[in-house]
């Protein structure tokens, strides 16, 4: 095996009490001493000879590992500068807290906490929180004990702020005495408590951050989860004075539990919908399987805004809050609905994971910033909570959403990153300045290969897997899709054939889930792989494939994973090594932030004692490798201006039809508010220009006009202008200093509105370059809708953005197309597609009787066909030659086209028979299986394979899994881990939960004012 010179990283941070702010002091203290230490040793750098050629460049030292700054985008660094040394103070300084509350206060005062007292211990489960342990308060008066809730109760934060506010003012007349002094601060305290009291009616107390105990029993039971990290508490204590909060802490730092609890403080104790946003399906549907649980517990409803799934407006829920988990497309058609029939107060928070996704191309950035800043424009008093572990400009996002800063680089587990050149292994230094610092602590790499595993595996990728595998789990992410597959298959033949024989029961069952969800077919590469525990992870995989593969993993059946780096972005699979193929992905340079996604899975949080991550470099790489390491993460820049700014006029034109912003001045003021106005001058715009030119171009297209307000059901004065407390007049006053022709056209008794087809565009979440195609292709279908097949719907369904991308296989489009019965064959007439044309294209030549873009769309539209003909996946693939992944991502994209469109419809009267058609047909499109299974479709853990098991095994529809015990499934579902097979029947619970509220909503609403 490999020689190696072993280091010995410090040990994991576990946290064995409650926490205290000693604690986090101390362990401050201890972080500074291990890189003391770290630093003190003086640990040889070996220098590579031409990485000190590379030119130098800044890079922060970590110097501990929790560094929390504080910061509001106003006066933060006065508070910095107020209390030195203290990171946050407002939250975080007990002397603070203590000096306030031992104040001499008069008796009613006393009384008033003390009756708070009594509600609130009357409620508490001491046994699981004690909270006045470490509070640095004495624990048997009642000022402590009042104290003791502090970090659990926003109530007493106001107290407490509200008396420092009033500290320092003085009455009109004069300077105050002291004792007049403290009695204004009762006096306004007394008010407080008697609003917050009103405010809170009905509110549940609890010991834990206020909620009930069975919160932190459910966190316990479900998440395994019993003691927070120090971090977590101060930022969940932070995030309860409802501010909003931008954190920022390494990968596997345990920043989805911060959001989780403080959505359920906003669903238990204000009361409030939140909205979960996350950047893929996958992870979608993995939190709300995750969420029904606790929902199920808990009392709330969880509702999946994926793909076809999720309607707008949302239901009205009288009873229950609900908590929307959408991905950024459906958060921002859910944002729109609620704003357009002002129903926005529902929503208390907005959760979103993944933020530096703002900075990603092709429309996804965009639509994100869109929502974001209309949120921060028209509803402002929603908190946000945004979670990265990987941007470079925090505090300029932290200024975009108002949000206090929360960065650290806490991590649970040690990580210690390396890079491997050729046969040595170097340690990185993360504290290097310069290139000839970066590399530490040099080994040796060497495996007894045979000669022939020396040739087919140069980089000893195999022998650095076999060094952990199969006791601890290694993930090997590699540069494209098809270096997954052949280096899975490469590793095993390096790997000892005794690796066949663990968990050999495990495999079997595996592989025979895999074998249900392919419909029988399993790839031969996975063949091959399973044996050794081996698999690889990509996008070209089937959704139900990637499941059981991931789920495989995380049970210990498969102990390595070759993966694109998209694995690295969310889901939680974490290894002890991590292995970076290459520094690329695809043909360009890893970035800073993708690299640190990726290293960031090293390590088990309460598995593993420390991780560790392997890049290999090949020698020509070096050069690149010291600016991967030395220059800073990168920046997450607005997307809005991208593509003849695209993004920019999605959210103008939909704030005036959503009617939030009806004014040029407005809609500047709207623009200002996004994070491309904060970035304007390094980006190179002038928005307010950009604002002028976007509207005029709008109006020159037909799709924006102007009317006189009087004219307007939209009109200016009925629009409540929330931003920061403008008025729409002042904003005029504002806006009006570049004036121009346009500006003076719209005066104050003028508005915008959009005409109905940008309506219609703007409920069905359609871009506007596309709506008027979209009209004209539906008002075309209208008058010769073939119904006698599925075909037409489907070419109607099938998205303009997938066909772009599209190759027509001319052979492959003739066999299809002669493979059609004679009522397809009348709906390609119908769009002028001949068997001459058909032809004509298998001998090369485009006819030009017909548009490339509908042969495109029509060829598409016949692999949805044989899908919905009832074709397998893999047949499908192998017919048109296409990854069955990306078979599948076009049936799901297809579907949520189809719910586009619906929504698209419901605004134009004249289309009224798509909507009704498309009602039924998207939810059956988006299954595309078998009638019988699409109840249990509905869901998140359970796609076509699992399904089938189940139905065969005698559950058949929702309520039969959700009156299911977890041991019944795990006898009829092969490979099923037990924590999935909880949250499937929850999940069931939660939808059998949610449709029965639904039904009883509307019979209360069908019943009110009879007698
Ligand atoms: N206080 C805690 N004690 C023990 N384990 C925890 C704690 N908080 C979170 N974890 C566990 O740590 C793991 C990583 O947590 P989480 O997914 O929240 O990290 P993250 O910061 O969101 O990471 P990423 O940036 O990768 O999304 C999870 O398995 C989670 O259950
Ligand atoms: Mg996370």
């Amino acid at each position: 095996m490999m020689c190696t010179q072993h280091h010995t990283g410090p040990e994991p941070q576990h946290r064995t009490g409650p926490a205290t702010n000693k604690d986090v002091g101390g362990k401050r203290k201890d972080a500074e001493e291990r890189n003391k230490g770290r630093e003190k040793t003086g640990v040889e750098v070996h220098q590579l000879p031409c990485v000190k050629n590379i030119s130098k460049r800044f890079c922060q030292n970590p110097k501990c590992d929790v560094s929390v700054v504080a910061e509001s985008s106003s006066g933060g660094e006065r508070e910095q500068q107020q209390l030195p040394g203290r990171s946050s103070p407002d939250i975080f300084d007990d002397e603070l807290l203590t000096d306030s509350f031992s104040v001499k206060i008069s008796d009613s005062f006393d009384e008033e906490l003390c009756q708070m007292e009594e509600g609130y211990y009357s409620k508490c489960d001491k046994n699981i929180v004690k909270l006045g342990e470490g509070s640095g308060v004495k624990s048997q008066d009642s000022e402590l004990s009042f104290a003791s809730t502090l970090d659990s109760q926003p109530l007493i934060g106001r107290f407490n702020n509200r008396i420092q506010q009033l500290t320092p003012t003085q009455p009109p007349g004069g300077v105050m005495s002291e004792r007049e002094r403290r009695e204004a601060a009762v006096a306004a305290a007394l008010e407080e408590a008697a609003k917050t009291r009103t405010s809170q009616e009905g509110f549940q107390l609890g010991p834990y951050f206020g909620l009930p105990s069975k919160v932190a029993q459910v966190i316990r039971e479900h998440r395994g989860i019993s003691d927070l990290y120090d971090w977590q508490e101060e930022c969940i204590n932070e995030g309860s004075k409802s501010r909003n909060l931008l954190i920022c802490i390494p990968t596997s730092g345990g920043k989805t539990l911060v959001a989780e609890i403080l959505m359920l403080r906003c669903l238990l104790l204000m009361k409030r919908d939140v909205i979960f946003i996350l950047p893929y399906v996958a992870l979608v549907q993995e939190k709300v399987r995750g969420l029904s649980p606790f929902g199920v517990e808990l009392g709330f409803l969880v509702e999946e805004y994926a793909g076809s799934r999720g309607s707008f407006p949302p239901k009205t829920r009288r009873k229950k809050n609900v908590v929307y988990v959408a991905t950024i497309e459906k958060a921002s058609g859910l944002v729109n609905s609620l704003l357009e029939l002002g129903r926005v107060e529902e929503l208390g928070l907005v959760v979103v994971d993944e933020v530096h996704m703002l900075a990603e191309t092709g429309g996804r950035g965009a639509s994100l910033e869109d929502v974001l800043t209309k949120l921060r424009y028209g509803a402002s008093r929603v908190q946000l909570v945004a979670m990265s572990a990987t941007v470079g400009n925090l505090k300029e996002l932290a200024i975009y959403l108002d949000a206090r800063l929360y960065a650290g680089n806490f991590r649970p587990v040690q990580l210690t990153e390396c890079v491997k050149v050729l046969d040595k292994i170097w340690e990185v230094n993360l504290g290097a300045h310069t290139e000839e610092e970066l590399l530490q602590n040099e080994r040796l790499c060497c495996f007894p290969y045979s000669n022939e595993q020396k040739k087919i595996d140069v980089d000893m990728v195999g022998g650095l897997v076999g060094e952990v595998i199969p006791d601890h789990s290694c993930l090997v992410f590699c540069p494209t899709r098809r270096n997954c597959e052949t280096l899975a298959e490469l590793i095993c033949k390096v790997l000892p054939t005794q690796l066949k024989q663990v968990k050999n029961r495990e495999k079997v069952s595996l592989y025979r889930a895999l074998v249900e969800e392919g419909g029988g077919s399993v790839c031969p590469v996975l063949r091959k792989t399973l044996p050794y525990g081996v698999a690889y992870h990509h996008s070209g995989l089937l959704e139900g494939e990637k499941r059981l593969l991931e789920e495989g993993y995380l049970m210990g059946t498969l102990c390595c994973l070759c993966c694109t780096s998209t694995l690295a972005a969310g889901i939680n699979l974490p290894a002890r090594r991590v292995i970076i193929r290459s520094p690329y992905t695809g043909k360009d340079l890893v970035t800073k932030s993708r690299y640190k996604q990726m290293v960031g899975r090293a390590g088990r949080a309460g598995l593993d004692t420390s991780g560790e991550s392997i890049l290999i470099l090949q020698h020509q790489d070096l050069l690149q490798f010291g600016s991967l390491f030395l220059s800073p993460v990168e920046s997450c820049n607005s997307t809005l201006a991208d593509d003849e700014n695209r993004g920019l006029t999605s959210l103008l034109f939909s704030s005036v039809g959503l009617g939030i912003a009806v004014s040029l001045p407005q809609l500047k003021c709207v623009a200002a508010s996004s994070l491309l106005a904060l970035q304007a001058s390094t980006l190179g715009v002038d928005i307010d220009t950009k604002v002028t030119e976007i509207v005029e171009c709008l109006r020159r297209q037909g799709l924006m006009c102007i009317k006189p307000e009087s004219d307007n059901h939209n009109s200016a004065s009925s629009i409540k202008l929330k931003n920061e407390g403008k008025s729409h007049q002042q904003c005029c006053v504002e806006c009006t200093a570049t004036t121009c022709s346009l500006e003076e056209l719209l005066s104050n008794d003028h508005v915008l509105t959009v005409s109905t087809l940008g309506k219609a565009a703007i409920k069905g979440n359609i871009d506007l370059k596309l709506a008027g195609r979209l009209y004209k292709d539906l008002c075309v279908a209208r008058e010769n809708l073939a119904l006698n097949s599925h075909l037409h719907l489907l070419y109607l369904v099938t998205p303009y953005a997938v066909v772009s991308s599209v190759k027509i296989i001319p052979s492959i489009f003739s066999t299809a197309y002669l493979s059609l019965g004679e009522e397809e064959v009348k709906v390609a007439k119908l769009l002028g597609i001949t068997e001459a044309i058909v032809v004509k294209l298998t001998l090369g030549h485009y006819s030009k009787k017909i548009g490339e873009d509908v042969l495109r769309r029509f060829y598409v539209a016949l692999l949805l066909h044989h899908l919905w003909s009832g074709m397998g996946i893999w047949q499908a693939s192998e017919l048109f030659s296409v990854h069955r992944g990306l078979i599948q991502q076009t049936l799901t994209s297809a579907a949520a086209f189809a719910s586009c469109i619906y929504h698209f419809c419901q605004e134009l009267k004249e289309l009224w028979a798509f909507r009704d058609l498309l009602a039924n047909f998207t939810h059956q499109l988006s299954a595309c299986c078998s009638a019988e299974l699409l109840p249990l479709l509905d869901l998140p853990a359970v796609k076509n394979g699992r399904a089938r098991m189940l139905y065969n095994a005698g559950y058949h529809s929702l309520r039969d899994i959700a009156s299911a015990k977890p041991k019944d499934l795990l006898s009829s579902v092969a490979h099923l881990p037990h924590r999935t097979a909880v949250q499937i029947i929850d999940s069931a619970k939660m939808l059998l939960i949610e449709r029965a509220e639904t039904l009883q909503g509307e019979a209360e609403q069908m019943l009110l004012g009879l007698n």
